[in-house]
């Protein structure tokens, strides 16, 4: 089965309007390349209208958001729904990001509930796990990531409305990375815990991206790790040369 590879920018709290000439340049410098993977940009709620009219204009690249509330509408002062993002122009939202689990306690619950939003609004969802320091330490990774996996997907997830994104928390704009050994062990995992949920055809169809400190320089070691479908990129999808760099590792190990 071959699953096309996707790279995904996380900004989180970061860019302002001054920021699009960055995304201008990461469109223009994939537009060769992007056929062959996917690229997705998921910069705040505030810029993704304005990032969405611009990548019309042409190109490959897909904006997203990083976050939705499970309800369609309603009095959530200051949340945004899955159907604003998509209103906005996204057609992706990240979900449980290991900051919005610790920062805003959302559990594998609350992410089920905001997955089933995010695919009621036709969006497709980045689902994040991670187990912390502590929790490897502890030799408790893959149950954790079992733990989460399980919680946070509901029974229709499909391959084409979700993908997951599996980021060890210690490894988040740290600097450190997983090593590959250990995420192909995480991933085959992973991709073992799918099959038995969904069925073999189903299991193997979803992509399972690795992200905390993807840089140009480590990216083709781990796109290169078997089950490893692509990134999710903090830091490094700030700057256009960093992500171009990071996609063209990922193009180069289709
Ligand atoms: P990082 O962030 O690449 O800066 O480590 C990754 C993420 O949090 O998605």
């Amino acid at each position: 089965m071959t699953r096309r590879k996707l790279i995904a920018g996380n900004w989180k709290m970061n860019g302002l309007t001054g920021h699009l000439d960055e995304v201008r340049a990461i469109s223009e410098g994939s537009r060769d390349g992007a056929i062959d993977i996917d690229i997705l940009l998921c910069p705040p709620a505030t810029l993704i209208r304005p990032i969405s009219d611009m990548l019309s204009e042409g190109g490959h690249v897909q904006v997203g958001g990083q976050n939705c509330h499970k309800a369609e509408k309603g009095a959530h002062t200051g949340e945004v729904s899955a159907e604003m993002l998509r209103d906005a122009g996204a057609t992706h939202v990240i979900l449980g990001h290991s900051e919005r689990r610790a920062d805003h306690g959302e559990g594998n619950d609350t992410v089920r509930d905001k997955l089933a939003a995010a695919h009621r609004a036709g969006l497709v969802a980045v689902v994040c796990i991670g187990e912390t320091l502590a929790q490897r330490e502890a030799g408790e990774t893959l149950t954790v990531l079992g733990d989460q996996l399980a919680g946070s997907l509901h029974d229709d997830v499909s391959p084409s409305d979700t993908v997951i994104a599996y980021e060890p928390v210690w490894a988040i704009g740290t600097g450190k990375t997983a090593s590959p050994d250990d995420v192909a062990e995480v991933h085959k995992h992973l991709r073992q815990r799918l099959g038995e949920r969904f069925g073999e055809e189903r299991g193997q169809g979803f992509r399972l991206l690795y992200g905390g400190s993807v840089q140009p320089g480590n990216a083709a070691a781990l796109m290169a790790v078997a089950d490893v479908d692509g990134a999710l990129v903090g830091g490094a999808s700030l700057k256009a040369q960093d992500f171009l760099a990071i996609c063209e590792a990922a193009r180069n190990c289709r």
